[in-house]
């Protein structure tokens, strides 16, 4: 769990006002969640046999003798508020958050305890061109951080009984490769038998490298979602790789499923994961909703991004109170700038004018304003251009006009 230091904090800020930007220009609402739920929720939606649920969740007991836990994702808790909040009666809802997720993993770059998404959830139509068009959004919230080098992965896993009839053939198929496989691969044969082609150890990707693929045993709904979403994102020209083998590490989705990686990260390579999740609501007890949506890792993405790109905010002008007695008419001068919309830091705490220049310097302002003795007798202030050099006298009375005209 990462502290972020006060230099780390304009990339996020920056980072978070382009997801705000981008996503609400798609019609997508904010949605605020608590970062703790009741244990069993997360277990009935991300599936009791799944990495998340059976080792890596915070979990406590509270006084009253709930057992609850911190979240490891935000699409459980989404649904659940949807539900709550009578969100589902009928009306489409297209729904994002920004906020930290807690796992229990081994930490390591790009992976942490506690981690960061900004994360989207569309609730209404079950018709492949969300899917894609959430694609497309995902692409350009990257691109306006400058991240155009992602590869898209796409699969479809297909309805409920599409996935039964295909675990049947897949469970036989790994019975056959039981001495190959690693033993938490053996382990999982019976018990969620996709996971096993997800695997990374070299000898169980070997074992398993002509496994029935999931997308031959798509019924017809299904292979008609998957070809339209396809076309889709042809028509769109965004290229794409198709991965019948990605199952992704949660149990809710049904239809597509896609992540975005990048080929700079190392072993954590994925930035956004997503999918369709047509059952999750009715499972969880609302009205059968169908739904889709991606989370994309903050920690992730900023490490892709170029520092370059995130606005530097240095204040407007750099006030220098020269000698404890002009202190009141000083401080009365920031007011009033701030009041007109500038942005003034004002030195506080004294010392000689080098060093108060120097502080002005390492501010990144423009300009810095000088008040001593002399000045506030005069009810003027000294305005230098701390690039320039140059400097004026200025009425106290005029000086928010001179740095407002010499901001432009
Ligand atoms: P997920 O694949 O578990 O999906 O996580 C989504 C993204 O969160 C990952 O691709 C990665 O960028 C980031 N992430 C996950 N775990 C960590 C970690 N330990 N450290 C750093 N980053 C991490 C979900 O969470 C689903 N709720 C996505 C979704 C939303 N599906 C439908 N709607």
């Amino acid at each position: 769990m990462n502290d972020l230091l006060p230099e780390e904090t304009p990339a996020w800020q920056h980072l978070e006002a382009e997801a705000r930007r981008v996503l609400e220009a798609y019609g997508y609402r904010e949605i605020r969640l608590p970062l703790v739920e009741r244990l069993e929720l997360f277990a009935r939606s991300i599936g009791e046999d799944t990495d998340i649920v059976e080792k890596e969740m915070y979990t406590f007991e509270d006084t009253g003798g709930d057992t609850l836990a911190l979240r490891p994702e935000g699409t459980a808790g989404c649904v659940r508020a949807g539900i709550t909040g009578g969100l589902f009666r009928g009306q489409a809802h297209r729904l994002y958050y920004i906020g930290p997720m807690f796992r229990h993993e081994r930490p390591q770059k790009g992976r942490y305890r506690q981690f960061h998404q900004v994360g989207v959830e569309a609730f209404g139509p079950a018709t492949p061109d969300l899917d894609a068009e959430q694609i497309l959004m995902a692409r350009r919230f990257l691109h306006a951080l400058g991240v155009d080098d992602l590869t898209l992965h796409l699969n479809s896993l297909g309805q409920p009984a599409d996935r039964r009839a295909y675990r049947r053939v897949l469970v036989d198929f790994l019975e056959t490769r039981r001495d190959q496989l690693c033993e938490t691969c053996r382990d999982r044969i019976r018990r969620s038998p996709m996971r096993v082609l997800d695997c990374k150890v070299p000898t169980c990707q070997e074992a398993v490298a002509d496994a029935p693929v999931i997308t031959e045993h798509l019924g017809e709904a299904s292979r008609a979602h998957f070809g339209r979403l396809r076309g889709l994102l042809d028509a769109a020209g965004i290229p794409y790789e198709l991965n019948p083998r990605m199952v992704r590490g949660l149990d809710y989705y049904t239809d597509t499923v896609y992540e975005l990686t990048s080929d700079r990260l190392g072993a954590q390579a994925t930035v956004v994961a997503g999918g369709r999740y047509d059952g999750l609501v009715e499972e969880i007890g609302g009205p059968a909703t169908p739904a889709v949506g991606f989370a994309l890792g903050i920690e992730r993405l900023l490490a892709l991004m170029d520092g370059e790109r995130v606005p530097v905010r240095s204040p407007d002008v750099f006030l220098a109170p020269l000698d404890p007695t002009v202190e009141t008419a000083a401080m009365a001068l920031a007011e009033d700038m701030r009041d007109r919309g500038i942005s003034v830091w004002y030195h506080c705490g004294g010392g000689s004018l080098k060093s108060q220049l120097k502080k002005a310097d390492r501010s990144g302002a423009r300009l810095a304003l000088v008040m001593g003795e002399q000045e506030a007798a005069e009810g003027t202030v000294l305005v230098r251009d701390l690039a320039a050099g140059e400097q004026e006298t200025v009425s106290q009375a005029e000086v928010a006009e001179v740095v407002a005209r010499r901001a432009d």
